[in-house]
């Protein structure tokens, strides 16, 4: 988190060396006359959201530069003096030394000089003993320079004000600056000076938008000494470059410098005004700072006398300002909802992100054959916005960079000739910023996107559940890699839809965006793939990662601040961060550890038989289910019963996330044995199953049992209700099973010990399986229960070559890395075993103590 707290805490200085720059003050001297005239640019006229400053307007805005680069803002104070932030020259608890720093005076553009522009060396840097760290105050600086400023048209003192001097709250002060001008974004060439008018904030409307969990669910406490300038609104605001750069507001026809730029979270953030250090608490500082220095800086009495009682004027209350993007009335008329119309083609959907500016697939818009010209008949492009009357003109296209080869990238903007008037509708969709993290099970819904058909009938659900991070990237093919963190990008998005697809209805081949709703506001989360088949799309592409891109281009769309914080009781840490391996039929056997859902065991299948009785089954595979011979076909009966079985559903009690799914068995298969009643089943399904954390296959060891795995019987406690529970066992290996039950099993039995007071955990009629968990994570089905026992089972692995024969797709591991049993010793069993079957955990414990005695 802490990363993101560093990113977010825009310290708005680029970095730099340590050294000695303590600089004593020197003799000292009375009070100096305040004979500088200070506060008044020669032509008395008049960053993120700023404009080009006119030449001349900021006659004390210096540039702060380290190796000719900039690096911060300042203020020109006295011809010797500049004020500027501490942070700007203090790294990692060090002063930098002064030599490495110089002061250019009297620019606009930082690549063009105008006259009278000059740049000084710095004797001195000047910070507060007890300077320490942004968030902590204090931040200020104060540099001597090596010789004095030469005073003039274009570089002249701003005045300071004194301890006393008070600036009224709402009142509009500008700040200046040559730093980036979105959030990751510098300023152009040729890095004109921008200048932006921000209201000073009381400190109790300051302090209330910044005790409401901004992003990362931050939170600031303001201190003494510091200031805010902004918009609850944000969009106007300082940015990184902006450091040490005055704050200056005009009173009786002079600038005062009520602040210094510090820091601010994120830049133009909501709720989020812009931290500055208050220069007029510093006054004592700044004087003793400057003693003998003539003309030290001016503090001129204030024009008006600050009346005395509560400062903050009353009617400012603290209007936390909510976002102006993302209301939809009703779910599905989407106020943003844009058509593209391009003559000859069908109708294109995108979606409005500003007044003037509409989102949708650049694939619309690419010409197949002609994909390197540009699109043709711009002209006659019109788009469709809700509640507009007539259809919108279309002044420019911008496609993504990568939009022809990369389906994540598959974007462009569209200008519209003239911006709309924002309301009800149109109004624009919220866009997530990058580090935005859609929590698991944030409520989603599907919307139209580029050329998408319309849902295929009234009854499609539209709405889903965003899947965990886990899952969308452990289902979805990024097996091995690591999870991204909240906050750093996901790869990808996954709803979850509530039930499954109704038979017939068709989705075509079309895109779809997926809108997440966090209180009440919808962002345009992600965009998908051409959806394959019938099927509704499982993985989008999620947009947080084109924020940049798209404010750079429209320099104004709706990004907007998470707004949910809320993880529920499961939280974040229950993941784990890497996803097992695939098989080359996808992925099998994932369960998040530990299990966040509870009850939920993906491949645990009912299997309904004839209405008479539900016996456990797992799936193999998307069409197919493994049980229990003796469970599902009753012995002596002829005929095939009529067989369901259910996924994703624990009982009668809906499991918290996924669908349920319900299909039809077609058929029995089961393996040629001669002599043998076979003992497992393969239960073929009417439909296959699309795999989601509800119904997942769960995957297959090729004979042995894992090394190292732990190992479970998975059943119910009660067969009514079935709610699923799982026991500890240990396998024994051959010998001591065979020395235990004496001969009398079948080949191919597996028996195991149950830990301490797990006997009873599971029931035995409906034929519980026997599943391991591997060192790789992957969950393994290793056995089905024989008929009325509860510690002997019918192992999958001598079964491999049928299963795989009858199951194409079955997920068998593959068999590298896994050793069978180990070799064994003596074929002797003790000889009193047979004489104490009737404790197993006896028997066993003398059996392992056997070949130590033997030893
Ligand atoms: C910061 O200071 C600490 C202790 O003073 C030192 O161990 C560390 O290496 C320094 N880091 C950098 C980046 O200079
Ligand atoms: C620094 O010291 C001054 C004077 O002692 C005090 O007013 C100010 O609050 C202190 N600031 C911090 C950040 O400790
Ligand atoms: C968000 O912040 C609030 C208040 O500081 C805190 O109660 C809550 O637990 C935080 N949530 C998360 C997910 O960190
Ligand atoms: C401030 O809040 C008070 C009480 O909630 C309310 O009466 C007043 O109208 C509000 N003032 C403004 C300017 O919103
Ligand atoms: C386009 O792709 C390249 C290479 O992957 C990447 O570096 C660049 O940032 C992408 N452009 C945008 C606008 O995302
Ligand atoms: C925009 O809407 C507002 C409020 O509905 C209205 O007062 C204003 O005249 C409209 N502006 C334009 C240019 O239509
Ligand atoms: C969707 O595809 C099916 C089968 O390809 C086709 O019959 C149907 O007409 C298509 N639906 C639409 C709305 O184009």
């Amino acid at each position: 988190m802490s990363q993101h707290l560093l990113l977010l805490l825009v310290i708005l200085a680029i970095s730099p060396i340590p050294g000695d720059s303590q600089d004593s003050a020197l003799s000292p001297t009375p009070e100096e006359p305040e004979d500088l005239d200070c506060g008044r640019p020669e032509p008395s006229a008049r960053i993120v959201g700023g404009s080009d400053a006119q030449p001349g307007s900021w006659p004390w805005q210096v540039s702060l530069q380290q190796s000719g680069g900039h690096i911060c803002g300042g203020s020109l104070v006295a011809p010797s003096w500049v004020l500027s932030a501490a942070h700007c020259f203090v790294k990692n608890g060090t002063l930098e030394p002064a030599t490495e720093w110089s002061v250019l005076l009297g620019v606009r553009s930082q690549d063009g000089l105008l006259d009278g522009a000059h740049v000084r060396a710095v004797a001195a840097i000047l910070v507060p003993d007890n300077y320490s760290s942004v968030e902590l105050g204090a931040d200020l600086a104060l540099l001597r320079l090596a010789s004095p400023a030469q005073l003039g048209p274009a570089v002249r003192p701003v005045c300071l004000p004194r301890a006393s001097h008070r600036f009224a709250h709402g009142a509009a002060c500008w700040a200046t600056g040559w730093g980036d001008i979105q959030e990751a974004e510098h300023l152009p060439l040729p890095w004109v000076l921008q200048e932006v008018e921000l209201r000073l904030l009381g400190e109790d409307a300051c302090q209330c938008l910044y005790s409401r969990p901004g992003p990362f669910n931050l939170t600031f406490q303001l201190l003494p000494g510091m200031l805010c300038a902004g918009y609850p609104g944000g969009r106007r605001d300082t940015c990184q470059g902006d450091s040490g750069g005055p704050l200056v507001c005009e009173e009786g026809g002079r600038w005062f410098q009520a602040g210094i730029t510090s820091f601010g979270f994120g830049c133009g953030r909501r709720n989020r005004p812009g931290v500055f250090t208050a220069v007029a608490p510093y006054e004592a500082w700044i004087r003793e700072q400057v003693i003998g220095s003539e003309p030290g800086p001016a503090f001129p009495t204030q024009s008006w006398e600050p009346q005395s009682g509560p400062w903050e004027p009353r009617d400012e209350n603290c209007t936390i300002a909510l976002p102006e993007c993302g209301k939809a009335p009703r779910p599905e008329t989407w106020p943003w909802e844009a058509q593209v119309m391009v003559p000859g083609s069908r109708p294109c959907h995108g979606a409005l992100v500003s007044e003037s500016w509409v989102l949708a697939p650049a694939s619309c818009f690419l010409d197949p054959i002609n994909s390197d010209g540009p699109p043709r008949d711009r002209d006659n492009w019109r788009v469709l916005l809700p509640s507009r009357p007539r259809a919108e003109l279309v002044a420019r296209l911008v496609l993504h960079e990568n939009a022809s080869w990369d389906d994540a990238s598959d974007l462009a903007l569209l200008q519209l000739r003239a911006p709309v008037n924002l309301s009800t509708a149109p109004r624009p969709v919220c866009l997530p910023h990058p580090e935005h993290y859609f929590l698991p099970r944030s409520r989603c819904r599907l919307a139209l996107w580029g050329r998408g058909e319309p849902a295929p009938g009234p009854n499609s659900r539209l709405e889903a559940e965003l899947l965990s991070g886990w899952w969308c990237h452990c289902l979805y093919g990024r097996q091995g890699a690591s999870v991204p963190p909240p906050g750093d990008a996901p790869h990808a998005l996954c709803p979850a839809y509530q039930e499954e697809e109704e038979a017939g209805r068709c989705w075509n081949y079309s895109h779809r965006s997926l809108l997440c709703q966090e209180e009440g506001t919808w962002f345009l989360a992600g965009i998908s793939d051409l959806s394959s088949g019938c099927l509704r799309p499982r993985v989008f592409h999620p947009l947080q990662t084109h924020g940049p891109w798209i404010s750079h281009v429209t320099g104004g769309a709706y990004l907007e601040d998470q707004l949910n914080w809320d993880w529920g009781p499961e939280g974040e840490e229950t993941e784990t961060r890497t996803c097992p391996p695939h098989t080359e039929h996808g992925a099998c056997g994932l369960r998040p550890e530990p299990a966040v859902m509870g009850v939920l065991w993906p491949w645990l299948a009912e299997v309904h038989v004839a209405g008479d009785r539900v016996c456990t089954g797992i799936l193999v595979a998307p069409g197919w289910v493994l049980a229990a011979t003796h469970c599902v076909l009753r012995p002596g009966s002829t005929t095939v019963p009529y067989v369901e079985v259910y996924l994703g559903r624990a009982g009668d009690s809906p499991l918290p996330q996924g669908h349920q799914v319900s299909r039809l068995v077609i058929s029995i298969r089961l393996p040629r044995h001669l002599g043998l009643r076979p003992r497992l089943a393969l239960l073929e399904l009417s439909s296959r199953v699309e795999p989601s954390p509800s119904a997942l296959p769960i995957c297959l060891h090729p004979g042995g049992i894992p090394v190292g795995a732990s190992c479970w019987v998975l059943g119910w406690k009660d067969p009514r209700d079935r709610v699923p529970v799982a026991a500890a066992v240990s396998i024994l290996m051959p010998r001591l099973c065979h020395c235990l039950y004496q001969g009398i099993l079948p080949p191919g039995t597996l028996c195991v010990l149950y830990s301490e007071g797990q006997e009873d955990r599971c029931e035995v009629t409906s034929a519980p399986p026997l599943l391991c968990l591997t060192k790789r994570r992957s969950w393994v089905l290793t056995g089905m229960a024989l008929p009325g026992s509860r510690e002997l089972f019918a192992a999958i692995g001598p079964e491999e070559a049928w299963i795989s024969q009858t199951v194409g797709e079955a997920h068998f591991l593959p068999p590298s890395g896994y050793p069978h049993w180990p070799p064994e010793g003596s074929d002797l069993c003790p000889p009193d075993m047979a004489s104490a079957p009737g404790s197993p955990q006896a028997a066993v414990f003398l059996l392992l103590l056997t070949p130590l005695m033997q030893g």
